[in-house]
């Protein structure tokens, strides 16, 4: 290719060339992804864009947010910083039928009333609804200053979201750059936030999911949470590679700013500056028509692309809107209508127990493959013996299965005419099915247990566990070669795993040189800087989940002091209740497992130093502080630490204030803030709260 050598341009001119580069192809992605009317052909576009990347390499000064090249993703971050919401991104009030809705509507109308009557608000406008459907996505927060995307902010806790900019500059259906509306009456306000949801298609989503099981990665239980996991890789180039689209269902500008003041003419606005929306949208003027609606998006919803769980209903005008106003956590003038759980019937042919790592029998449905709500469905859980039971399921029988959110396909329960006396009662099993072990149902627990702690099922599941990703996340040691570990006796425990040599693993089928090198060199890797509480966690010890294993290795930081815990001492911990205290001791008190523990030790790891708080705690999000009297650190220091905990300080005490921190002698704000009901807080205390 005849490319011009950079270094002839200077940096003025390669600027300009930039310039002209970034709008054209902007343009023409346009035309080619969003409006299926490419003027170009591939290798033509393909021709720019290499043009625009060679300049941007050459001139890395100049490498602009908006530039078409950040599609492909940029360098991989080694964190996601949080930042606060400009306002919170609050949830939605739900009603789960006819009546729930009518009774939201007629509240809501009653309540606009009222608050004209008090505001003497002179508009006698007719209240108007919009009806729209409710995404079952990632929510986004998007900030555009000028027209250039600025910030992706992921919904985090409502308060506080996680800055995933360079993962969203590659979904195509977000754009990079706003142009100007073509009408005059809106120009493009100076910054613009678009709030909507990340979809993963089902059929993208069918797809993925084969490819991972094929890798020997686990796949994803539903769209949503394929969306959510493709929106927080570190590394964008993968969210690249991963067929998200971004729809949009609001809108606001800061500033009094001409914009459009209904949600439905902003929603076009929006449309017209190249967002994705709601396919089924509409205004409606009544309860009837809004029902209506519903009923007809009952029967499309099977139809769409994306897993849709509802409908949105919202006050169609804003300055009603800001009449009726949010509660704490949901505006009053909105609210989803949730659409019945997607429901299917199919044969149940078996039922398999599996073996989980604490030993439990878990019985799983193995249905005739069925389609419920878009998912191919061929297995679902049975939680347990008394389940069962209960339910009165039989193996032959015809069932209801339902799908709902992220919830695990569930056997709802048989369908009575069905039965022709074929089907067979399923008795649980009396011993292990994986290793012939005696089983035992502890009292007052629905659950059965193979006692042999060497079962290899529950081995296979303890390391599995022990390498998750939460856990020591150890990369490409997936279930498959888990499976092929153990079955080769190459490991029958955690510990085994850190004297594994390449040439052992490379010996097992289908696992080249390189991989088992790789492979080995991660479970080495595994050993250093692991925070203790993770490898608590990792540890498996019933009951123990992550949160519990940090509490834990926040009072017992070292090994040997884990090993001296008292069951008082566990039961004062926040959190830690007798379960989990006699879970935590029976572990201590076990020898296999102690015997276990040392051997795991001496593979030789080194535990992160406790760890301060992060730099990105949120411990403190949407908290106001202010700081009085004398404290032992500068003002500013104390500042600092609160804003790295996500609060704020305020230099006077209001309403909005959440916390007094007073030093010596301090004087009126003391009295201001016990006027007001503001907690009060000693230097101490504040460093409780961080903690
Ligand atoms: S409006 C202030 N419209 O549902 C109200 N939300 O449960 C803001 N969602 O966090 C939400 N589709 O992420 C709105 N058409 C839609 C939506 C939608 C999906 C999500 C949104 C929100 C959650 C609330």
């Amino acid at each position: 290719m005849s490319e011009q050598v950079p270094e002839t341009l200077s940096p003025e001119e390669a600027a300009e060339e930039i310039d002209t580069l970034v709008r054209e192809l902007t343009y023409h992605a346009d035309l080619y992804y969003n409006r299926e009317a490419p003027e170009l052909s591939d290798a033509e576009y393909d021709r720019l864009f290499r043009r625009l990347q060679h300049l941007e390499t050459a001139f890395p000064a100049l490498l602009r947010k908006d530039s078409p090249t950040r599609r492909v993703g940029a360098v991989p971050l080694t964190d996601f910083s949080s930042h606060p919401h400009t306002t919170p991104m609050l949830s939605l009030d739900n009603a789960m039928n006819g009546e729930e809705l009518q009774e939201f509507l007629e509240r809501t109308e009653r309540l606009l009333q009222r608050r004209k009557e008090e505001e003497e608000h002179a508009s006698e406008e007719a209240l108007e609804w919009t009806s729209e459907y409710k995404f079952d996505g990632v929510a986004l927060s998007l900030t555009y200053i000028d027209g250039v995307l600025e910030q992706a902010l992921t919904r985090g806790d409502g308060v506080v979201g996680e800055d995933v900019s360079e993962n969203v500059r590659t979904i195509r259906s977000v754009p990079l750059r706003l142009s100007s509306p073509e009408e005059e009456r809106f120009p493009l306000p100076e910054r613009l936030e678009v709030r909507g949801e990340v979809l993963f298609r089902r059929d993208d989503f069918l797809a993925l999911n084969e490819e991972r099981v094929e890798r020997d990665e686990p796949p994803f239980a539903n769209p949503r949470n394929a969306a959510s996991g493709s929106l927080r890789q570190l590394d964008s180039t993968i969210t690249a590679q991963r067929p998200l689209s971004f729809y949009a269902y609001s809108a606001s500008v800061r500033e009094q700013v001409p914009f459009p003041d209904s949600h439905f003419e902003q929603m076009q606005y929006l449309h017209r500056l190249g967002f994705h929306l709601s396919s089924r949208f509409a205004i409606c003027t009544s309860p009837e028509e809004i029902f209506s609606h519903y009923e007809a998006a009952l029967v499309e919803r099977e139809e769409l692309p994306f897993e849709v769980d509802g409908l949105v209903i919202k006050v169609n005008q804003v300055p009603l809107q800001e009449l009726l106003g949010a509660r704490e956590r949901s505006p009053r003038w909105a609210i989803a209508v949730k659409f019945p759980p997607v429901e299917a019937f199919t044969t149940l042919e078996d039922i398999e127990i599996q073996v989980g790592r604490t030993g439990a029998l878990t019985p799983v449905a193995h249905l005739t493959p069925v389609p419920v709500g878009g998912v191919v469905v061929s297995r679902a859980t049975l939680h347990n013996e008394d389940e069962i039971r209960r339910k009165g399921i039989r193996i032959g029988d015809t069932v209801i299965v339902r799908r709902q959110g992220d919830v695990i396909p569930a056997v709802v329960s048989y369908v009575a005419g069905k039965r022709d006396g074929s089907e067979r009662e399923f008795h649980f099993p009396t011993r292990c099915p994986e290793c012939n072990a005696e089983v035992e149902r502890e009292e007052g627990e629905a659950v059965i247990r193979c006692l042999n702690p060497s079962c290899p099922a529950q081995t296979v599941q303890r390391i599995i566990h022990f390498v998750s990703r939460k856990a020591l996340d150890i990369e490409g040691l997936g279930e498959k070669l888990i499976l092929l570990l153990v079955e080769h006796e190459l490991v029958s425990d955690i510990a085994d795993l850190f004297s594994l040599t390449t040439e052992a693993v490379q010996e097992l089928p289908r696992m080249g040189e390189k991989s088992a090198e790789n492979v080995v060199s991660a479970i080495r890797a595994a050993r250093e800087g692991v925070p203790f509480g993770r490898f608590l966690y990792a540890l498996g010890i019933r009951h123990v989940g992550e949160r519990t294993a940090k509490i834990i290795a926040e009072a017992a930081p070292t090994v040997e002091e884990l090993r001296h815990l008292s069951e008082e001492r566990l039961l004062e911990l926040p959190e830690v209740g007798p379960e989990i205290a006699r879970s935590v001791l029976a572990f201590l008190n076990s020898p296999a497992e102690q015997e276990l523990l040392d051997r795991i030790l001496a593979a030789g790891f080194h535990f992160q130093a406790h760890t301060p708080p992060t730099e990105h705690s949120t411990s403190l999000a949407g908290k106001s502080f202010v700081l009085t009297g004398t404290l032992s650190r500068s003002r500013g220091e104390v500042q600092e630490e609160i804003e790295r905990h996500g609060g704020r300080v305020s230099s006077s005490v209001s309403k909005k204030t959440d916390f007094l921190v007073a030093g010596e002698s301090a004087g009126s704000k003391v009295e201001k803030a016990k006027k007001l009901g503001i907690s009060i807080l000693s230097e101490a205390e504040l460093r409780a709260l961080f903690a």
